[in-house]
């Protein structure tokens, strides 16, 4: 690819990466380049002597606080894409499915397209996995109605694995799994049942788990494991996608 493009792979706009160059910042293979229309690999390349430019897909994990929304942009509210680095931020990332604005935990990030879609297709059954608090005791019959199916207005919900970890004649605790994500799902499916949720948190998506050291707010890139992990959860390992 060009040079400038590769250097704008470590976070800098087009323009800003024409700049670097013309002001010799950037090297490839260690000696300076000027030419912003050389073409060059990006792994060759440093920008003010930091480690090559990482041109591969990114896979990043965010432990998303209330209040900020899923998504890109926003006029108004702060967003997932805003608790990372202006580098990171830069890369066109995007979530992989969405979490309700007052709704906490895991999201991915990434710009690997193919698993993005495969994790949020209901044909590749990827598992999500979801902590839940809600109003009043769950008992056995909560548990056969999420196993059986719960019936909302505008559809069927997939057979859900419900998890009873607390129950209280205020409030129960329980873990959900399912593997469809529509609009809403999990607090429908709770007040269908007559539980109206208190508060809701996603745990795991598929085989990645939620980093238990991640306060809310932040971030960490997935480890190479993690990565095959996911890729291998819907099937793209073994096709070869990535080595
Ligand atoms: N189900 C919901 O109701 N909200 C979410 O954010 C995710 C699943």
């Amino acid at each position: 690819m060009r040079l400038d493009r590769a250097v704008a792979l470590a976070g800098l706009t087009r323009s800003e990466a024409k700049k670097a160059i013309a002001a010799g910042r950037v090297r490839v293979d260690g000696a300076v380049a000027a030419d912003p229309a050389m073409k060059v690999e990006p792994g060759r390349v440093s920008v003010d002597g930091a480690g090559p430019v990482d041109a591969g897909p990114q896979y990043i994990m965010v432990n998303k606080p209330a209040g900020v929304v899923t998504a890109t942009e926003d006029r108004r509210l702060s967003t997932v894409l805003d608790l990372l680095p202006e580098a990171l931020r830069r890369r066109g990332l995007g979530p992989v499915g969405r979490l309700d604005r007052d709704v906490t935990g895991l999201v991915l990030l990434t710009d690997d397209g193919q698993l993005a879609h495969r994790l949020i297709s209901p044909r590749w059954k990827a598992g999500k996995l979801y902590r839940a608090e809600c109003a009043g005791r769950l008992t056995g019959d909560d548990v056969r109605a999420f196993a059986a199916g719960i019936e909302l207005s505008d559809f069927t919900a997939r057979p859900a694995k419900l998890t009873v970890l607390r129950s209280g004649d205020e409030r129960s605790v329980a873990d959900v799994e399912l593997t469809e994500g529509k609009f809403h799902q999990v607090k429908r499916m709770f007040a269908a049942v007559g539980h109206p949720l208190i508060a809701l948190s996603r745990l795991r998506i598929g085989p990645l788990t939620l980093d238990a050291d991640l306060a809310p707010g932040e971030w960490r890139r997935l480890t190479e494991e993690e990565i095959n992990a996911l890729r291998a959860s819907v099937a793209l390992v073994e096709l070869g996608v990535r080595s």
